[in-house]
C-alpha cells in the first residue's frame, strides 16, 4: 500500500477508529472555530470532528481523500443543512465559488514539495480571507509518512509567507502542532 494513496488513509481510518481516536483536539479547534465566520472549507477534514466546534452561523464542506472518515464524518449531521461532507482530493479540487475561509489542520506536512505548492495554490485559488493551519511541531522523523518539517517559526513563515501574510499564533511552548493563519485580504472576520 502506497503512503499517502487512497487506500492508505482508508486504513488508517479504521486504525483510528479502532483506537477511538477521532483527533479531538478541544484547544486547537476551539481557537481556530473562534476565527471563523461565512462559508468555511476543511481541506482533509478526517472523521469530522473539527466541524463540532464551528460558530452556528457557518456554511461548513468539509473535504477528505478518505471515504472512511467521509462516512463516519456523516454520523449526527445527516439533517444539518449548514454542513457538508464530500470525498475529494485537494490536488484535483475546483469549486464554482470562493469560500470566506480554509482551515487545513495536519494535513499540510503529508505533501511533497512539488504537491505542497500546488495544494498551496489551490488553497489561494479557493479562499477569499484566509487559511487557518495547524501542521506538527516536531522532526518529520517522529512520523515517517510525513513528509515535510517545520521546526522553528522562521521556517514556517519562509515556507507559507510567499502566499499571503503568514501570523503564527501563540501556544504553549510544550504543544506538538503549529497554529497559523495566512491572511489573503485585509479582512479576516
Ligand atoms: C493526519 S490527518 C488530519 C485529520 C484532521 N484534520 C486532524 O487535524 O487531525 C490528514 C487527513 O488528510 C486527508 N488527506 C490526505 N491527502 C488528501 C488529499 N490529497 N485531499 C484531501 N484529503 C487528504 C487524510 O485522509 C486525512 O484524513
Amino acid at each position: 500500500m502506497l503512503t499517502g494513496s487512497i487506500e492508505w488513509w482508508n486504513h488508517i481510518a479504521s486504525v483510528w477508529e479502532e483506537k477511538g481516536d477521532y483527533r479531538d483536539r478541544p484547544d486547537e479547534y476551539t481557537m481556530i472555530a473562534s476565527m471563523l465566520s461565512g462559508s468555511v472549507l476543511e481541506i482533509g477534514c478526517g472523521f469530522g470532528t473539527f466541524a463540532k466546534y464551528l460558530p452556528e452561523d457557518c456554511y461548513y464542506t468539509g473535504v477528505d481523500i478518505s471515504v472512511a472518515m467521509i462516512s463516519k464524518a456523516w454520523t449526527g449531521n445527516e439533517g444539518d443543512e449548514h454542513k457538508t461532507f464530500l470525498v475529494g482530493d485537494i490536488r484535483h479540487m475546483d469549486w464554482p465559488s470562493k469560500f470566506d475561509f480554509t482551515v487545513c489542520m495536519q494535513t499540510l506536512e503529508h505533501f511533497t514539495d512539488p504537491d505542497l505548492v500546488a495544494v498551496m495554490e489551490r488553497i489561494v485559488s479557493l479562499t477569499e480571507k484566509a487559511l487557518l493551519f495547524s501542521v506538527p511541531r516536531e522532526p518529520k522523523t517522529a512520523h515517517l509518512d510525513h513528509q515535510q518539517e517545520w521546526l522553528t517559526e522562521d521556517c514556517l513563515l519562509a515556507t507559507f509567507s510567499q502566499w499571503g501574510k503568514t501570523t503564527i499564533l501563540p501556544t504553549p511552548p510544550e504543544d506538538k502542532h503549529w497554529v497559523g493563519v495566512i491572511q489573503f485580504s485585509e479582512e479576516t472576520k
